[in-house]
């Protein structure tokens, strides 16, 4: 009978495991052996499992990143979001708090006008950040990131609209070498 239970609590535990592997937001596709999910379309940030390490979202229609997005997840480490049509702007706390996040990439994003100059905040491991592509008139305030990463990358590029850095623009984003 002992024997019995012992081997129903493997079965169930077997079951639980592979149902939280099995788990995957609609309209994304994820890869367990890396944690990573891609998803095609979004209008929402979808409800991503905590173990998720890698987010790609590519032709979505966000209206917002709203406030701590990604907070929920203690691993995630890299986020792709492009090819977005609606996205106009990213709120405070957008990319907040996020521990072992080292690249961030906002890209094809032509909507995208305004970020807040807390929208990355506390980003002590990004090594990359690239926005790329977007609407943006003015550049962004960035002081808030505190990468302490040797070699942190900032990528903005091809964004028609920005016509000036201001003053000051970089002081903040890494304790070490910047390089752009
Ligand atoms: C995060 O990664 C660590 C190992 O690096 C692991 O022990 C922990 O369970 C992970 N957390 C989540 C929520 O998956
Ligand atoms: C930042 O995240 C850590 C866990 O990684 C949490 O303990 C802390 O409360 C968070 N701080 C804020 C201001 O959200």
């Amino acid at each position: 009978m002992k024997s019995d239970l012992n081997v129903l609590f493997f079965i169930v535990c077997t079951v639980e495991v592979s149902l939280l592997q099995e788990y995957c937001p609609t309209g994304c596709q994820c890869d367990w052996d890396i944690y990573s999910v891609s998803c095609f379309g979004a209008e929402v940030i979808p409800l991503f499992h905590s173990s998720t390490q890698e987010v790609w979202m590519v032709g979505t229609q966000l209206s917002s990143i709203p406030e701590n997005a990604f907070s929920n997840l203690a691993n995630i480490s890299h986020i792709y979001i492009s090819d977005d049509d609606t996205l106009k702007y990213l709120e405070k706390h957008s990319f907040h708090n996020l521990s072992r996040v080292s690249h961030i990439q906002l890209t094809g994003i032509k909507t995208l006008s305004h970020i807040d100059q807390e929208a990355f905040k506390d980003l002590p491991n990004l090594k990359y950040l690239g926005i790329t592509n977007t609407g943006l008139t003015s550049f962004p305030g960035l002081q808030y990131i505190q990468s302490s990463q040797d070699d942190f990358i900032l990528e903005i590029v091809e964004n028609v609209f920005i016509q000036v850095i201001p003053a000051n623009s970089f002081t903040g984003i890494s304790e070490n070498t910047l390089t752009m």
